[in-house]
């Protein structure tokens, strides 16, 4: 299974993708997570990327899809994978076509994460995210039970740099002018469920599941 999560930020493709992830057994391939590990390694990589993050930005499609074409060929992408956040732009969607086309394998489904955006900065205000293991938390929605710490792992909780009001709003600016496009690329190809992402995680859940099945 290839599976694409696709929605504006704060429309919680990471909080399906790791729990879908475990249950099809497959990775989550995040392009933001794998740009902030390269930010926190320091790499030039990291460097260059976090420039475009900080501002709100997309960082440019050839650096997303050298990423990913890398991380496809490892053994555990073998049975299939779910791309959180990838691909964002028309570019990044003819790029990643290419690439499966090259390898023999092809998209299974795209799922668009419908929400109305009024909801989405006091998600993303309140998200948490364990420093050491990855988890992540709402302070309202999914609180952990002491504050600042992760109840799997122990370790801290931080709060995303680029989850700043002002960011926030360059973001969804970005994602209406760049990424949505891509939900006529996608519904063209008749590969896209949309889902309300406005319910209640376990809803969202079955539901995408659903669409996977
Ligand atoms: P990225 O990390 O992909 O961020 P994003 O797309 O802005 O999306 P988010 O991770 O903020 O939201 P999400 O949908 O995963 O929501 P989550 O599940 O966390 O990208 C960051 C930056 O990296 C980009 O701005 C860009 O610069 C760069 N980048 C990344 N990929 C790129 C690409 N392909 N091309 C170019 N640049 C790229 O949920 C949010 C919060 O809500 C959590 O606290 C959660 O607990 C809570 N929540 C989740 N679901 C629910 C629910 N149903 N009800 C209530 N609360 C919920
Ligand atoms: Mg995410």
């Amino acid at each position: 299974m290839i599976a694409v999560f696709l929605g504006a930020p704060g429309s919680g493709k990471g909080t399906q993708a790791k729990r879908l992830s475990a249950r099809f057994g497959i990775p989550q391939l995040s392009t933001g997570d794998m740009l902030r590990a390269s930010i926190a390694a320091g790499t030039e990589l990291g460097r260059k990327a976090k420039t475009f993050i900080d501002e709100g930005q997309l960082v440019p499609d050839g650096v997303v899809l050298g990423l990913i074409q890398e991380r496809i060929q490892s053994e555990d992408c073998k049975p299939g994978f779910i791309l959180d956040g990838f691909p964002r732009t028309v570019g990044q969607a003819e790029g990643l076509d290419a690439i499966l086309k090259s390898a023999h394998r092809s998209m299974s489904r795209v799922v668009l994460f419908s929400i109305d955006e009024s909801v989405l900065a006091e998600r993303l205000t309140g998200r948490r995210t364990c420093g050491s293991c990855g988890a992540m938390y709402h302070v309202k929605f999914q609180p952990s039970r002491e504050p600042g710490v992760c109840d799997a792992c122990g370790g801290s909780l931080n709060q995303r740099a680029d989850d700043s009001i002002e960011v926030i709003r360059k973001r969804m600016d970005v994602f209406r002018k760049q990424t949505q496009p891509l939900e006529d690329f996608y519904s063209g190809l008749c590969i896209m469920t949309s889902i309300d992402a406005s319910q209640d995680p376990d809803r969202v859940f079955e539901q995408v599941r659903s669409a996977l099945e």
